[in-house]
């Protein structure tokens, strides 16, 4: 979720709202499908990513650091990175072939630092950090970031509503832009989040959602290529993105907390098919896949003494189709 600044003010007012008006009780008997439930050190989470390797939960802290969800409930923190101190990290993805962690590094309130930093999984030693905001923008927010198969790093800059794309060892960083990211019209007030969630489809191109005009686009890893998918739904407040399958794709959102779309040419077209109504006053962030098929869905906003974030199972329900 790329929402900046004011973002932050409105989820820190609905959590607020959400405990004087006692939404806590109302959760627990709403929920079906499983819950994980962890102990937090920080109101806010932006992602968590299921490491199947290791059948546990990787979560990115909004107040900056990486940890791990581990089995008695409890959040550890793996990283905490002084170098960029102050930064949140945001988007993380499992590089599983080459054993790292890829996260996004911004700045919150401010907007003028990004970066892209990578771990290894096993000793948590950084690999790279590789800063985007040096080419210099004026206006930039670092959000998500997936891999292809050869490690490239693609991180979507929700401000700049461009791409950046980072070689496998951190050192060279060049862009995709496009004046189609920015051809559908914003439908919501504030323009707070252009480009945002992205995945890399295994076919060989990336799939990414525009937040505010709830369009996703098929856009080649050269970037030679950006075409809107055509959609007769709209996704507004898209976020992170998971592939299901390689023509099912799960939209987390901040409202439905999340939806599939279903592909039959490649990701021209594509139509909505199912939706998932979760804890929406958490505000859904990202999903993930489990490798049970399971889709879990991250939630924002933190709740309760001591602070507890929940991860849900998304149990979908079909959408009538026109
Ligand atoms: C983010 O990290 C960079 C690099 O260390 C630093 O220059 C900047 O001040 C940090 N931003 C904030 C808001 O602390
Ligand atoms: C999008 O899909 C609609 C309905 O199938 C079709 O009529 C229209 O021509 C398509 N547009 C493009 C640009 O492919």
């Amino acid at each position: 979720m790329a929402m900046a600044s004011l973002s932050i003010v409105f989820a820190l007012g609905i959590a607020l709202w959400a405990l004087i008006t006692g939404f806590l009780n109302l959760e627990d008997s709403k929920l079906k499908g499983e819950l994980v439930e962890y102990e937090s050190q920080g109101w806010l989470r932006e992602y968590a990513s299921w490491d199947a390797q290791n059948q546990r939960f990787l979560v990115s802290f909004v107040e900056g650091g990486l940890g791990q969800i581990r089995m008695d409930g409890k959040e550890e923190t793996l990283v905490k990175d002084e170098d960029y101190a102050g930064n949140a990290t945001l988007g993380l993805e499992i590089d599983r072939p080459r054993n790292r962690v890829l996260v996004v590094v911004a700045d919150l309130l401010g907007n003028r630092y990004s970066a892209l930093a990578a771990y290894d999984m096993k000793t948590w030693r950084r690999l790279f950090l590789t800063e985007l905001s040096r080419l210099g923008d004026e206006k930039l927010f670092a959000d998500d970031v997936t891999v292809d198969a050869t490690g490239n790093a693609y991180v979507t800059d929700t401000k700049g509503n461009k791409i950046w794309r980072v070689s496998p060892d951190g050192s060279e960083v060049t862009e995709i832009r496009s004046p189609v990211f920015t051809s559908f019209p914003s439908k919501l007030p504030l323009s707070l989040a252009g480009l945002n969630g992205i995945v890399f489809h295994p076919d060989g191109f990336l799939l990414t959602i525009h937040s505010w005009a709830g369009v996703l686009f098929k856009v080649s890893l050269d970037g030679s290529s950006v075409r809107a998918v055509n959609m007769s739904a709209l996704l507004l407040l898209g976020d992170g993105l998971a592939l299901l399958s390689s023509n099912r794709l799960v939209v987390a959102s901040g409202m439905p907390s999340a939806r599939i779309v279903e592909s039959t040419d490649g990701w021209q077209s594509a139509s909505l098919t199912h939706r998932y109504v979760g804890p929406m006053h958490r505000i859904a962030t990202c999903a993930t896949v489990k490798d049970d098929g399971k889709v879990f869905v991250s939630h924002m906003i933190g709740m309760g003494f001591p602070k507890k974030h929940v991860i849900t199972q998304a149990i979908f329900a079909e959408v009538a189709r026109p």
